[in-house]
């Protein structure tokens, strides 16, 4: 089937041939407009110039989304997966290109089995890491999670891109975690760990979504947290000494016990040090006296609480915040940004951090958040899992731009203007990013006669997988060498160089 020239008819004739017809919705349906906007989050990619799909597949059943597939292959459509709408270039809903293409909407494949004897769950796609972490946290009281912070994350797009959190550096990434998974291929076949062999399953848990099939269901090792955890959070101003707080932490906070994540926002004028310690206050206090006095925390910067409480308190500050809030998938839509990433390893001199915070100054609406590496996130070797950024990883930094209706030009530059003068002091050769925190800025593929080019793939794959990203695209050939599952960013075919 030619995918160029497919006006969808008869993928619709299909759909509605193989599942419930209030399943699909297409263009004029009612609900189309609502349930495509029901987990966008960046109102960037909802306005009338949005490339979006022919339909949306909800599917309730895991024989669903298999005739999605196949219906989609059969007449030339491709589907486009979404769990929980997060990636930040929209790539799950929208097109950047003009492009007939479906979304299967996987927000109501969300059930969660937890065997708490044997310290694992089952969790499908469409949950969220909120209804992962308050399903755990509820059946099985003493096991956690180690995944995102913002509670709307859908699993899907999350566990298949990394996972960054603040139990990473005790038990990895979110990816680390996973034990097996359920997987729709490009022949619409369903295989689990056994069934899709170690190049495949290996390439799912960090290799990025979208592009080796839909995947329904991961099973994850679920992880011992104590009854009590403490978390602080403590700013500090330029005129407290944030410059030098933070250039002491680049070195400090990599290296301390795995128990102890503390990670730094840095914002207009000061720096806020966020902090999760799995042990209560007085441990704390005495692991931050001999490891970072510098920081100068006291005991009322405790907050106890347990670790469902602190999946909630992270975001609201607010210990009355009720735990119920962690299952709400609303999204508001007022906020546009544009997100970018790095990894240090070596860490960045003060003066440069004194040449760095004015950055701040210039916009009320920027800031970056630095994810503390090394422990356990560190110490897996870089080919063991798609996520190459381990051994000798001081940290992560997402940079983050926000704006409302206007504003949006400056907030691009300043954005890009920072990206830029960081260059020199990131990683290099190549210049480091996280897929999770998608950016097309870094490259875009090319298709060359009817398949993604590899080169064209290189360009950006290089910099989130670095020497993984030849695997991975090999196991994209031997999966689905005919390059259905695309998007701006998937990982290409690489057939003749093995
Ligand atoms: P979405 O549904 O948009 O999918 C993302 C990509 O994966 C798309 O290419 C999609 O096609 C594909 N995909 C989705 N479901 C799939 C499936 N079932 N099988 C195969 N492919 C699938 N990250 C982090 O590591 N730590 C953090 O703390 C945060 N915090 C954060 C906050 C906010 C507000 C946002 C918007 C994002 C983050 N992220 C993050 C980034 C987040 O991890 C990333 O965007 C995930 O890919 C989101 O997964 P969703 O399922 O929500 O995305």
């Amino acid at each position: 089937p030619s995918f160029a020239s497919s006006g969808g008819g008869g993928f619709l004739q299909c759909l509605s041939a193989s599942l419930p017809r209030e399943l699909v919705l297409s263009q004029d349906s009612p609900s189309f407009g609502s349930v495509l906007l029901s987990s966008i989050r960046n109102p960037k990619f909802s306005t009338p110039a949005t490339v979006r799909p022919l339909c949306i597949v909800t599917p309730t059943n895991a024989s669903h989304v298999q005739a999605a597939v196949l219906c989609g292959v059969r007449h030339g459509v491709r589907v486009r997966v979404r769990s929980g709408g997060h990636d930040y270039e929209g790539l799950s809903y929208r097109s950047e290109r003009p492009e007939a293409f479906a979304v299967v909407d996987l927000a109501r494949l969300r059930a969660v089995r937890i065997d708490s004897a044997a310290a694992t769950a089952w969790v499908d796609s469409g949950a969220t890491v909120g209804e992962l972490y308050y399903a755990v946290a509820k059946a099985a009281p003493g096991l956690a999670f180690p995944a995102g912070v913002c509670a709307s994350i859908g699993v899907g797009g999350h566990l298949s891109g990394g996972g960054i959190g603040m139990m990473m550096r005790k038990y990895g990434l979110s990816s680390d975690n996973v034990i097996d998974a359920t997987i729709v291929d490009a022949r619409g076949r369903i295989l689990d760990k056994d069934s899709m062999g170690d190049d495949l399953f290996w390439a799912i848990r960090g290799g990025g979504g979208g592009s080796f099939g839909i995947v329904l269901s991961w099973k994850v090792r679920l992880v011992p947290v104590p009854p009590t955890v403490t978390f602080f959070n403590i700013q500090k101003t330029v005129d407290q000494g944030a410059v030098k707080a933070v250039t002491r932490w680049q070195t400090v906070a990599p290296a301390l016990p795995e128990d102890l994540s503390i990670r730094v926002i840095v914002q207009p004028r000061q720096a806020l040090f966020q902090s999760l310690y799995l042990g209560n206050c007085s441990a704390l206090l005495r692991t931050m006296s001999s490891e970072f006095p510098e920081l100068g925390m006291m005991r009322a910067d405790c907050r106890e609480m347990t670790w469902l409480q602190s999946t909630v308190y992270i975001n609201s500050g607010d210990l009355k915040t009720p735990l119920e809030s962690l299952l709400n998938r609303t999204t508001s839509l007022s906020t546009f940004t544009k997100n970018k990433s790095d990894y240090v390893k070596e860490a960045i001199t003060e003066d440069s951090w004194e040449e760095i915070f004015p950055w701040f100054n210039r916009t009320s609406a920027g800031i970056i958040i630095l994810e503390p590496h090394g422990g356990r996130v560190g110490s897996i070797a870089d080919a063991d899992t798609p996520y190459p950024h381990r051994s000798g990883v001081l940290y992560n930094i997402q940079y983050v731009a926000f704006w409302t209706r206007s504003g949006a030009t400056d907030a691009t530059n300043w954005i890009s203007g920072l990206y830029d003068f960081m260059e020199p002091l990131v990683s290099k050769d190549p210049r480091g990013a996280y897929v999770n925190y998608r950016d097309l800025d870094i490259g875009e593929n090319t298709v060359v006669g009817g398949v993604t080019s590899y080169d064209s793939g290189k360009v950006w794959g290089e910099k989130y997988f670095g020497g993984n990203f030849e695997r991975l695209a090999i196991t994209k050939g031997e999966v689905d060498a005919g390059d259905y599952f695309r998007n701006e960013q998937s990982v290409p075919p690489l057939v003749s160089r093995k």
